[in-house]
């Protein structure tokens, strides 16, 4: 048997009519660049996540590129980002020229360790830029006291929770901003590169409406520099035609989750991952520890089992940001996480039978 670790074709399958149909009506009209369909789905995408408004924008990174810059932050500036997330968390303060300054995580969680957030704030330090990880919703709560105490903007890396949400409220809705990915194997995934920016300020939609369109607002006015940043009027119409089964599948990953817990429980020295509270985990990645990772990643992978590891290197140790001057050591735990971490086929339309495939795999391997 070989178990995909993302089956994109399963889902195609599902709404291809749909797709299609959304599509063809871009290309009938001919009206690429920020037509009807971007507009559509930004309006239907905040209203979904209790936002007043989105703007779309051409990918995730550009999501958090611009919501910086949106808010002024810049040279001489420090960002706080999580240790452990995908690199792009980081590259989104980098581009605006200010300097993300890692946080290490908490090993429960994965996520960003609020209570190591004051120690890295200096008289430099201007947001926070937590990640909700893996699909799960982070508590805001104590990070937007600090955020509060000490005047900084909170900006949400949403890129992997679409639809999460703890005590009533979506992932995306806390911060001044949400910075969503819809790169395609995401939760809510495009067939290219789309990204979004939710936000309840008004101004803040307006100046990023014109950072993502050359600066302007109006044709060949130009106040302020500003980028070809745009959500793709094509890929809008896909994530139209997705954004309603959106909640059936969450539903579908947690069950999946569940099922994997419930089957792994016991197995080895398996760490399973917290089922938190209902809907505030969306499970974009079902995430294992074991201090056997890498024989046990060459076990599955050899017995066609497409498992990964999201992500093998914390941001502080990447040659991209060697100048931080940070080394081994300085964020442990993400730093351990690293080294133990292996993420199992995840996807809505995965089967009992390819669950119990990887289990088996598993059990095999201990
Ligand atoms: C946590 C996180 N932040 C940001 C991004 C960047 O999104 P994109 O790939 O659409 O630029 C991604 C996904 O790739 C991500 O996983």
């Amino acid at each position: 048997m070989k178990i995909p670790f993302v089956d994109l074709q399963a889902q195609y399958k599902s709404i291809r009519q749909d797709v299609l149909k959304g599509v063809e009506a871009v290309f009938d009209k001919c009206n690429f660049v920020l037509g009807d369909e971007v507009a559509k789905f930004e309006a239907d995408f905040a209203r979904y996540c209790g936002s007043d408004h989105g703007v779309g924008v051409a990918n995730g990174t550009d999501a958090l590129h611009l919501a910086v810059r949106a808010l002024g932050i810049g040279a001489g500036d420090e960002v706080l980002v999580p240790a452990n997330t995908f690199i792009a968390t980081a590259l989104g303060v980098t581009f605006a020229g200010a300097k993300p300054i890692p946080v290490d995580v908490d090993a429960s969680t994965f996520l960003m360790n609020p209570m190591l957030i004051e120690k890295a704030i200096t008289p430099r330090t201007k947001a926070i830029m937590p990640v909700h990880l893996y699909g799960r919703m982070m508590d805001l709560d104590p990070v937007l006291e600090i955020a509060r105490k000490h005047k900084l903007a909170v900006i949400e890396d949403t890129a992997q929770a679409h639809g999460a949400e703890l005590r009533g409220k979506r992932a995306g809705t806390r911060g001044v901003m949400g910075c969503f990915s819809f790169y395609p194997g995401k939760n809510l995934g495009c067939y290219g590169d789309g990204g979004l920016i939710t936000t309840n300020d008004a101004e803040l939609k307006e100046k990023l409406e014109a950072l993502r369109n050359y600066g302007s607002k109006k044709k060949y006015h130009h106040p302020i520099v500003g980028y070809n940043s745009r959500l793709d009027t094509v890929q809008a119409a896909v994530l139209n035609a997705k954004l309603p089964h959106l909640n059936a599948w969450s539903a579908a990953r947690a069950s999946a989750a569940v099922k994997y817990n419930k089957a792994i429980e016991g197995i080895g020295d398996l760490i399973l991952p917290q089922i938190p509270d209902k809907g505030s985990h969306v499970f974009h990645l079902y995430v294992l520890r074991t201090k056997k990772r890498d024989a046990l990643l060459a076990h599955l992978n050899a017995n066609g089992v497409q498992a990964g590891i999201h992500y093998p290197t914390p941001i502080h140790l990447h040659g991209a940001y060697a100048d931080l001057g940070y080394r081994k050591g300085s964020f442990p735990v993400s730093e351990q996480l690293c080294d133990e971490i292996v993420s199992l086929p995840m996807f809505p339309e995965i089967s009992d039978e390819q669950i119990h495939y990887v289990v088996g795999q598993l059990k095999g391997f201990f």
